[in-house]
């Protein structure tokens, strides 16, 4: 109910503090987590309004101060702050990270995301919040709330993968880019995009990872009735790294020059694995059709044919009977 998420917002928001002067104001912090953030081309004034903190490396430095302030076991346990023992005893979850706090629409803190700052293989890069009654990671965008003005205005989101690329997008003043943040991309959190545009430019990783993610992300944004173009980065790069390696002016040319709407993109990549065998070349013929068939607009639909049919060198009325074919399939 009402009170219990308040509480549960309010202990996330004194986390958030906590973290972040940690970050600013403590030797282990500003040695550790502060010269971390500087490495990676961070400003103080993005530092500062994304509250991006420091976990001191400690089993309760953080349950500690909370308990000490007041902050009750229930709320500190059920916002994943804390960890409960099996003798009750609790610990921090966040222990050595460098903190990335997620906003909600409104503005308030309802979960964190935690990169460790080791190498080794074994520790997870990131630990998320758990879910929790503030917190359902299928409906939440990192870097919504500070998007959303910049989204209307440009009438276009782009999506990254990241924290690390909203951040650094964001502070290259492109501010209308959010994060699906490690959870593959749900209708919920395109839904909540289409509030504010119809138009989404998918930015992932130039990995295979990346790739495959963005297949699929376009098949969904397609479902829910939008626009989706593609920008595919250099193998190894993400848009973060980009950025940052060769600058805005850069960023920009590139996004330019290399956005594609869905049909080409998904030409481009199935038909260079097709090569010239034509059985593999008819099933990426079908595979866009596929794409083609779920969009709702009849009109849109039948555009996307026409320039389908002048890529391929299909003739129209071919593709056609095929769309029709799987529309009514689905029907
Ligand atoms: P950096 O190395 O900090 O630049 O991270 P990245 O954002 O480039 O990482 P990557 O491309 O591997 O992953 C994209 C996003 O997926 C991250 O920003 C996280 O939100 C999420 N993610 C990555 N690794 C993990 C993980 O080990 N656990 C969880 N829960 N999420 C992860
Ligand atoms: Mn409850
Ligand atoms: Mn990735
Ligand atoms: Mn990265
Ligand atoms: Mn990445």
């Amino acid at each position: 109910e009402q009170n219990h998420r308040e509480s549960l917002m309010i202990v996330s928001g004194y986390a958030a503090k906590f973290f972040h002067e940690s970050l600013l104001d403590t030797d282990e912090g500003k040695s550790i987590g502060y010269s971390y953030f500087k490495e990676r081309g961070f400003s103080n004034d993005t530092i500062k309004k994304f509250e991006l903190g420091y976990s001191p490396d400690q089993w309760e430095a953080f349950t500690g101060e909370a308990i000490k302030q007041g902050y009750k076991e229930e709320f500190l346990v059920e916002s994943g702050l804390s960890v409960k023992r099996d003798n009750g005893t609790l610990y921090d979850r966040y222990r050595g990270r460098v903190m990335f706090p997620i906003h909600s629409f409104t503005g308030r803190v309802i979960a964190f995301g935690g990169r460790t700052l080791k190498t080794d293989k074994n520790v997870p890069k990131y630990v998320n919040s758990p879910e929790s009654e503030i917190y359902h990671k299928s409906s939440v965008l990192y870097g919504l709330y500070f998007a959303k003005r910049s989204i209307r205005e440009e009438d276009n989101c782009y999506l990254v993968e990241g924290y690390a690329d909203v951040i650094s997008v964001h502070q290259a003043g492109i501010e209308n880019v959010v994060a699906s943040s490690g959870t593959s991309l749900t209708s919920e959190q395109i839904r909540l995009i289409g509030r504010l545009t119809k138009n989404i430019t998918i930015l992932y990783d130039g990995d295979a990872a990346g790739i495959k993610a963005s297949l699929r992300g376009l098949d969904m944004i397609l479902e829910e009735g939008l626009n989706v173009k593609v920008v595919l980065f250099p193998d190894g790069h993400d848009p973060d790294s980009y950025v940052q390696k060769f600058g805005t002016n850069a960023f920009k040319t590139h996004i330019e020059q290399n956005k594609k709407d869905f049909i080409l993109y998904k030409t481009d990549i199935l038909l260079k694995e097709a090569g010239n065998d034509p059985i593999k070349k008819s099933e990426v013929i079908r595979e866009i059709v596929e794409s083609i068939a779920k969009i709702p607009d009849s009109i849109k639909a039948s555009v996307f044919i026409q320039e389908c049919s002048r890529i391929l060198k299909i003739e129209e009325r071919s593709l056609n009977t095929e769309l029709n074919k799987m529309r009514q399939a689905k029907a």
